[in-house]
């Protein structure tokens, strides 16, 4: 796997690391659990701060426009990115509305959105881990991705502190689970 590739995938990690956490939650307040409001205000940052500025951001801003120069030109065979934008904004609604949610104090939203998050970020990252990551491997030059992988170092150093605060919730969320 090339550094780049490496990088996101590691990324997708931490997300899916949050994702348990949610679906745990979830599962707990469906048993009688009062809902942990702040543990949902610190996942709605995540997401946007993580999950969407820092790691959608390299996706949108950077990877699939050098995919989609391969697609135009006829290089790939098919072409996920369209489906994989239109993802991205999904969760970005179900995020609005577990917003939305938490400030309402309405269990049954928070929930909803919450699971609804879960489970399309889930399929999200599995098809981008096995379907368009690897086409980009297939499709994009070695020098494309080391152009790549300097940006997004340039992205990472810029962003250093933030993104090991997000990390820490990350790896805390799973060792909750593992109690
Ligand atoms: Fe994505
Ligand atoms: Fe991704």
């Amino acid at each position: 796997m090339v550094k780049a590739i490496e990088m996101l995938v590691e990324e997708h990690k931490n997300i899916l690391r949050v994702t348990e956490a949610i679906e745990r939650e979830c599962e707990q307040i469906s048993s009688g659990k009062t809902v942990n409001e702040d543990f949902f205000t610190k996942v709605i940052d995540f997401i946007r701060n993580y999950a969407d500025k820092l790691h959608h951001a390299k996706e949108e801003d950077i990877l699939f426009k050098e995919f989609l120069k391969q697609a135009e030109q006829g290089r790939v065979h098919c072409n996920p990115i369209e489906q994989m934008l239109y993802e991205h904004d999904v969760g970005r609604s179900y995020v609005k509305a577990l917003e939305e949610g938490v400030k309402e104090s309405n269990k049954e939203k928070i929930t909803k959105n919450a699971l609804g998050y879960a489970g399309l970020i889930r399929g999200h990252i599995f098809k981008e881990d096995n379907v368009l990551y690897p086409m980009s491997e297939q499709a994009l030059s070695k020098k494309t991705f080391e152009n790549i992988q300097k940006a997004f170092t340039k992205i990472n150093e810029k962003n250093k502190n933030e993104i090991e605060k997000y990390a820490g919730f990350a790896r805390e969320s799973e060792k909750e689970g593992e109690k």
